[in-house]
């Protein structure tokens, strides 16, 4: 029987053996081969030291023993780890063949925001750059705000200019911003200076029309506000939307709740003027309705008429972006249709 401290040089060799042959194993299949070669019941070469400890003294069985175990233990954890790791190799690559790791992956499409929501906000922005605050009013309106208190009284002609769809218990979808006008005027006191985007709604369906569009309405109310102010604030809204160069025109027009009224058009951005089919040969393209409040309309907010004056404006969304980006069918922007929207 050879003395103690061999066999446990002998055990402490097969053990950094083992530990370096581990360390090369990179399949499930050298891995079982390892397993024998060490833990083997019949030929194991652990299991072999294992069996020399019946030759022992008591002593030196306990010594040999505890060294033994340990050095089994360490390596079944080793072995534990490896069979982890190589599971979870197998896991993320799969055989090639079945699937094309090498294939690139899919990309995610990029959103980005709708061409009426890149006007909308571009026009608020040139607004409140301006120093004009935003107010918001109900896209469900009732017929005083929409209509009565905006100088159209039930058998005013001026309501067949708009095509209102009418809601049970006197309620109707807005047909233009201007409710929100009177919304703000009845809430505050002059000096009062906004801008009112958001939706509208009329029965309407053609290239220009669709049955929801969008407006953004101005209002600016003060002592001494006169027609060149609003001259003024159009004009340098209009040249910052379409540019310096861009020709404006302001022509006499009517709406019940503005006096003096005018519709204000721009030179035609797609023939310059001379004359095509989008500004039916005019030269000119009509952009915004706008004038001085009425009267009649400071009553109903109780504003003292002798002491302020005010002019508001109403613009349309759809026509600024049919312009901008060179649309001829205002229907398209609501269909949705991603080969449009992509553009
Ligand atoms: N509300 C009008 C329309 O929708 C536009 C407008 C607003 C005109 C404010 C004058 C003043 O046609």
């Amino acid at each position: 029987m050879p003395p103690l401290n061999e066999i446990v040089d002998q055990l402490n060799l097969l053990r950094q053996q083992a530990e370096k042959e581990l360390s090369f194993i990179d399949t499930t299949e050298k891995l079982e081969a390892f397993r024998i070669k060490y833990f083997g019941r019949a030929s194991g070469a652990l299991t072999a030291l294992f069996k020399t400890l019946s030759g022992l003294s008591p002593e030196d069985r306990a010594v040999f023993g505890k060294a033994a175990n340990l050095a089994k233990e360490q390596l079944h954890d080793l072995l534990e780890n490896k069979t982890i790791e190589l599971k979870s190799k197998t896991a993320a690559v799969p055989a090639a063949g079945i699937v094309d790791i090498t294939l690139p992956g899919r990309s995610m499409p990029q959103g980005h925001a709708h061409p009426i929501s890149r006007v909308l906000a571009e026009v608020v922005s040139i607004f409140t750059t301006m120093g004009f605050s935003i107010a918001e009013g109900p896209e469900i309106e009732l017929d005083y705000y929409n209509f009565e208190a905006l100088n159209m009284p039930e058998d005013h002609p001026a309501r067949d200019m708009q095509d209102t769809f009418y809601l049970p218990g006197g309620f109707l979808l807005r047909t233009q911003t201007s409710p929100v006008q009177i919304r703000t005027m009845e809430k505050s006191k002059p000096p009062v200076s906004i801008i009112a985007p958001g939706r509208v709604f009329r029965r309407d369906w053609d290239i220009t029309h669709t049955p929801m569009f969008h407006q953004v309405e101005g209002l600016l109310v003060d002592k001494g506000v006169s027609m060149t102010h609003l001259k003024g604030v159009l004009e340098a809204f209009l040249k910052a939307f379409f540019g310096a160069g861009t020709k404006i025109r302001f022509r006499p027009s009517y709406f019940p709740f503005t006096e003096p009224s005018t519709e204000v058009d721009i030179g035609c951005i797609f023939c310059g003027g001379k004359g095509c089919r989008v500004c039916k040969t005019s030269g000119w393209l009509e952009i915004l309705g706008a004038g001085m409040v009425h009267p009649e309309v400071f009553k109903k907010v109780k504003y003292d008429t002798d002491v302020y004056t005010g002019f508001a404006f109403g613009i349309g969304i759809e026509r600024l972006a049919m312009l901008k980006y060179n649309i001829n069918d205002l229907r398209m922007f609501f269909e949705n249709d991603l080969r449009f929207l992509r553009q």
